[in-house]
C-alpha cells in the first residue's frame, strides 16, 4: 500500500514524522537509488527500495532481530557523537540499519537486542510490559540482610522509588561478592544506582538475561540472530501482534 515517505520511515521506527521530513529535505533519503528531497512523494514500501544514509530501510517483511554478548568498552547507541566504538561495530556485516533495545552503559557488559523492527522496541521498552532484565553485579562486600530486603522492597533514587526487584547473592568471600539481581524497569544506571543507595560500588555489571533470553553460546563480542519461536515470545511479552 502506498504511503507518504515520511510516514514510511517514521512507521519502520527510525524516527519521528518530523525528523524523517527533515531527513528528505537534507537529502538522505534514496528511493530506488535516486535522492528525494520533496515531502509529497507516495510509495509503497514493498515495491521500492528505500535507503536512509545509505542504508537500507527495512520493510517489516525484512525485520532483523539480533541478540548480542557486548563486551565492555562500547556504546549502546546507534552512532556517537563523540566517535566512539558503538556496539554497530560488532555487527559489520548487517546491512539493515537496526537499533539496541534498550542501553547498557558504555562499562556494562552483556545481553543486548538489536532490531529494526520500531513496533517491537517499543513495546519492550515499555514500563506497562514489565519485562524482566537480569544482571550479575560484582561487589566489594557483600550485601547485609537488611540492604538485601530494602533492595528487593525498593530503594528511593532521585527519580523516585525502584518497584520491587529479584536479589539474592551468588557466591560471596572476603574482599568480593556477585550478586544477581532482577528488575523489571528501564531507568538509566539503574543497577549501579541501587546498589549505590543502600553503599555498594558496582565493580563490574553483566546482563545476564532479557524476557526468557540468556547469552548461551553466544561468546563475549559475538551475536546471533533470534529464532521466529523467540521473536515470537518477544512480541508476546511486549503486548503486541506480529506482523
Ligand atoms: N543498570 C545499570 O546500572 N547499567 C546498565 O547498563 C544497565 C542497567
Amino acid at each position: 500500500m502506498e504511503a507518504r515517505l515520511q510516514k514510511i520511515i517514521s512507521q519502520a521506527g527510525l524516527a519521528s514524522r518530523r525528523a524523517a521530513e527533515a531527513m528528505i529535505l537534507e537529502g538522505r533519503v534514496e528511493v530506488n537509488g535516486t535522492v528525494v528531497t520533496e515531502l509529497g512523494g507516495k510509495f509503497d514500501p514493498e515495491q521500492v527500495e528505500i535507503k536512509v544514509d545509505g542504508k537500507v530501510l527495512s520493510s517489516a517483511k525484512a525485520h532483523v532481530y539480533y541478540l548480542m554478548n557486548k563486551p565492555k568498552g562500547y556504546v549502546s547507541t546507534a552512532s556517537d557523537e563523540r566517535g566512539r566504538r558503538t556496539v554497530l561495530d560488532l555487527l559489520p556485516e548487517v546491512q539493515e540499519r537496526i537499533y539496541p533495545i534498550g542501553r547498557l552503559d558504555m562499562n556494562t557488559e552483556g545481553l543486548l537486542l538489536l532490531t529494526n523492527d520500531g513496533e517491537l522496541m517499543n513495546g519492550l521498552l515499555h514500563p506497562r510490559y514489565e519485562v524482566q532484565k537480569t544482571y550479575v553485579a560484582r561487589l566489594a562486600k557483600g550485601l547485609s540482610a537488611q540492604e538485601l530486603r530494602l533492595l528487593r522492597e525498593g530503594v528511593q533514587l532521585e527519580d523516585g522509588l525502584t518497584a520491587p526487584a529479584k536479589v539474592r547473592t551468588l557466591t560471596e568471600e572476603p574482599g568480593r561478592a556477585k550478586v544477581e539481581i532482577t528488575i523489571h524497569e528501564g531507568r538509566n544506571r539503574q543497577v549501579r544506582r541501587m546498589f549505590q543507595a543502600v553503599g555498594h560500588e558496582v565493580l563490574a555489571l553483566k546482563r545476564v538475561a532479557f524476557a526468557c533470553l540468556t547469552l548461551e553460546g553466544v561468546r563475549r563480542g559475538g551475536h546471533r540472530a533470534l529464532t521466529e519461536a523467540e521473536v515470537k515470545m518477544l512480541y508476546e511479552k511486549a503486548g503486541r501482534q506480529p506482523g
